[in-house]
């Protein structure tokens, strides 16, 4: 088994089986060919077991799966946006197993952050796929110490150039303090015209059943959500970054045409594009 299943790794690891399922549908909305080699060679039990049958027999596995795709596309489109738009470098915030830089043609230079056991795992797994952006660099760094944004520049990212930057499936795991902290790092390495997107819980998480068997599921497994947004165009005004666009995960699977009603309410989720 590898070093990933121990900790807060193991959920990179249940977001890469989601996106491996829907890639084997033929109505799928992403493609992601190496979340299922990724998914096995983690040796973690009963994840690649997972298909489609098994995520909509159990509720809150059909609202992991949904929420995980709905966002992967919805980033997927405002990545490729970001890029058309003049951003040449894309960085992937607590990467995981995101595989973007081997299934999305780009010019720009891909940067993958993530801590060490991550990498560790992944990189020998990826080591002779295609990359299809112009090239992609792994910084191990914990996004919780501010000498991460030292990482990425020894790196080679240049922050008078503009950035796409990518938050996915991490905001909630952090403190509102240390978004607060990632927020005004990532500020100081963004020139104008970069791009900002992200996923969030949003002040509606804990609404129903399924939020709160989920909040369980993962508070048992040692690591637990945080923190949630109530405003992103507040927060992130704060940070000098002007939304584009600020919606639910459901409202993005509802134009995917794969929600069929949006609930009323305090959102759930939020997936946020923003600019400056
Ligand atoms: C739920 S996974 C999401 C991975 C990926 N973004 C995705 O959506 O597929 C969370 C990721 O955050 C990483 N992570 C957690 N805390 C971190 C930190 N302090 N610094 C850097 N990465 C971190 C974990 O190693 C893991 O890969």
């Amino acid at each position: 088994m590898s070093g990933v299943a121990n900790n807060i790794g193991a959920t990179a690891v249940a977001v890469s089986q989601m996106r491996a399922v829907e890639s084997a549908r033929p109505d799928r909305l992403i493609n992601d060919p190496l979340a299922a080699e990724l998914v096995a060679a983690s040796g973690i039990e009963g994840v690649s077991s997972v298909n489609l049958a098994t995520v909509e027999a159990v509720p809150m596995l059909s609202r992991i799966y949904a929420a995980v795709v709905h966002r992967t596309r919805f980033l997927d489109d405002h990545v490729i946006d970001a890029v058309k738009s003049g951003c040449t470098q894309v960085v992937i915030l607590a990467s995981g197993l995101d595989s973007r830089a081997f299934r999305l043609e780009s010019d720009a230079r891909f940067f993958e952050i993530d801590l060490a056991n991550l990498f560790e795992f992944k990189e020998p797994v990826v080591a002779e796929k295609p990359v299809m952006a112009a090239s992609r660099t792994v910084i191990t760094a914990d996004l919780t110490d501010p000498s991460w944004t030292t990482a990425l520049t020894t790196a080679g990212f240049d922050p008078s150039e503009p950035t796409a930057w990518i938050a996915e499936g991490i905001l909630m795991y952090l403190t509102d303090a240390q978004n607060d902290g990632l927020m005004s790092e990532i500020a100081g390495l963004s020139a104008t015209g970069s791009h900002l997107m992200f996923v969030a819980n949003g002040p509606g998480w804990l609404a129903d059943e399924h939020s709160k068997q989920l909040k369980q599921a993962v508070d048992s497994a040692g690591y637990g959500f945080q923190s949630h947004l109530d405003d992103p165009k507040a927060w992130l005004s704060r940070f000098g970054w002007t939304v584009c666009e600020a919606v639910t995960l459901e409202e993005v699977g509802y134009r995917l045409g794969r929600v069929e009603t949006v609930s009323d309410g305090p959102a759930k989720s939020w997936a946020v594009c923003a600019r400056r």
